[in-house]
């Protein structure tokens, strides 16, 4: 049976005349995407598990690419999945595991989508792709872009560190600075940019890039068919939220779970529109001036493509949104590593410290299975980590010295 991928109005049903619209014409929302799954059995479900491919792509029925032929790949996927005992006996939660997406191809959890988006790229035949980014979806579209060998166009706002983007630039992405803020000014030349030269959008308005669905199945697959009780997700732009609610949704209508877990937005408490809109018990996120945080990769005010989507997704799976501070982001960061050797992104570490939020006031039972995703690795940001400028000063080379030392710092990290 021929694959049947098909874009949609999520608002009004209107589907656009070809494949490379990605907004309604009608009502301006973004288009969604779904891919016909209706063939598939219970029976299905055991060999899709024990496919020789571990990456996403294992779930090609699900992902809205026509031909395996088109796939863009560099082995993403199938992360592990592990039991954080030490971290959660430290939290209070029994069965606490971290998705553990630092190990991906280009460091973050964007090689999910961009390895479907980029599949795509290729099947509609662009030849240039492009993405706003401060960090991590560079990095991440510059690499398959290079892979699929399309070009590559990085725009970043004025004020970004050049740290930050020489891995986009060393897959070969052209990488523009502009002199206007993230959510406001760069915003719109993108738009201008993507509609007159023709370049392939991969933000989260490109309705195609729903590579995240692949947490839903591979956690599905990794707890054994069991579905966890919580997923939390450190929450930018919405899209992980709501391609895993999408995912487990999937399996859902193919009776292969009988239901999906509840989804927690984390976000840092500098730019939370999500979890204010949450709160608020608002349809529609409205936008806020995004401040200074360590959590840079989820600095996004304006969610404005699928942040309305993504709660949906909070509500419908009776989940919620939780804002970390700098300060319990970091202290996350630093347990995740020490208590488990997991170095993850500050960003990425929100999700570690919602779940000690939400366990501290009971929401998270101590039973409870719960799953952090880490979603970007803790070398994307070196410079977060403190440490105190004594720490590197040389000592001498006489045992004396370094064992006072070692106890120096024994001292100084004691909690
Ligand atoms: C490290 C990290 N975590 C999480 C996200 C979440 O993005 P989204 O809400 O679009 O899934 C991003 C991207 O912005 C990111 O870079
Ligand atoms: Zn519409």
């Amino acid at each position: 049976m021929a694959k049947e991928i098909t874009l949609r109005c999520p608002k009004c049903g209107h589907r656009p005349a070809s494949k490379t619209i990605f907004y309604c014409s009608s009502c301006r929302c973004v288009l969604e995407v779904n891919v016909s799954i209706g063939h598939l059995t219970r029976a299905d479900f055991e060999p899709l598990r024990q496919s020789r491919d571990r990456s996403i792509w294992r779930w090609f029925d699900f992902l809205p690419v026509e031909r395996r032929s088109s796939i863009v790949s560099l082995g993403e996927g199938d992360t592990p999945l592990l039991r954080a005992k030490r971290l959660g006996e430290k939290l209070n939660i029994a069965n606490l595991y971290l998705k553990n997406d630092t190990m991906l191809p280009t460091g973050s959890l964007k090689d999910r989508s961009n390895s479907v988006g980029m599949s795509v790229a290729r099947e509609l035949s662009f030849t240039t792709a492009t993405v706003i980014s401060t960090g991590n979806a560079a990095a991440s579209v510059a690499a398959y872009a290079a892979a699929a060998g399309l070009k590559s166009v990085v725009m970043i706002p004025r004020g970004t560190a050049v740290s930050k983007i020489l891995q986009a630039r060393a897959y070969g992405a052209t990488v523009v600075v502009i002199d206007g803020d993230f959510d406001y000014e760069v915003a719109e030349l993108y738009k201008a940019a993507v509609e007159e030269f023709g370049w392939y959008d991969c933000l989260s308005s490109n309705p195609y890039r729903l590579g995240k669905k692949s947490y839903a199945y591979e956690l599905v697959d990794q707890l054994d068919g069991r579905v966890p009780d919580w997923v939390i997700h450190p929450t930018a732009g919405g899209t992980g939220i709501y391609a895993m609610w999408k995912g487990f949704q999937e399996f859902v209508a193919l009776g292969w779970i009988d239901r999906g877990p509840k989804l927690v937005a984390a976000q840092s408490d500098a730019a939370a529109p999500i979890v204010a809109a949450f709160e608020k018990g608002l349809n529609k996120v409205e936008a806020v001036v995004a401040r200074e945080t360590v959590a840079e990769s989820i600095r996004v005010g304006n969610p404005a493509s699928l942040g309305w989507r993504a709660l949906v997704a909070l509500r419908e799976s009776n989940g919620t949104a939780v804002a970390a501070s700098d300060t319990e982001t970091l202290e996350a960061q630093s347990l995740t590593a020490s208590l488990c050797g997991i170095f993850a992104e500050p960003a990425a570490a929100t999700s570690v410290a919602a779940a000690k939020k939400l366990r501290a006031v009971g929401a998270i039972q101590t039973d409870d299975v719960v799953v952090c995703n880490l979603t970007g690795h803790g070398l994307k940001q070196p410079e977060a980590i403190r440490f105190a400028e004594t720490e590197f000063v040389p000592i001498a080379p006489t045992l004396q010295a370094l064992k006072d030392r070692v106890r120096q710092f024994a001292d100084s990290t004691a909690t």
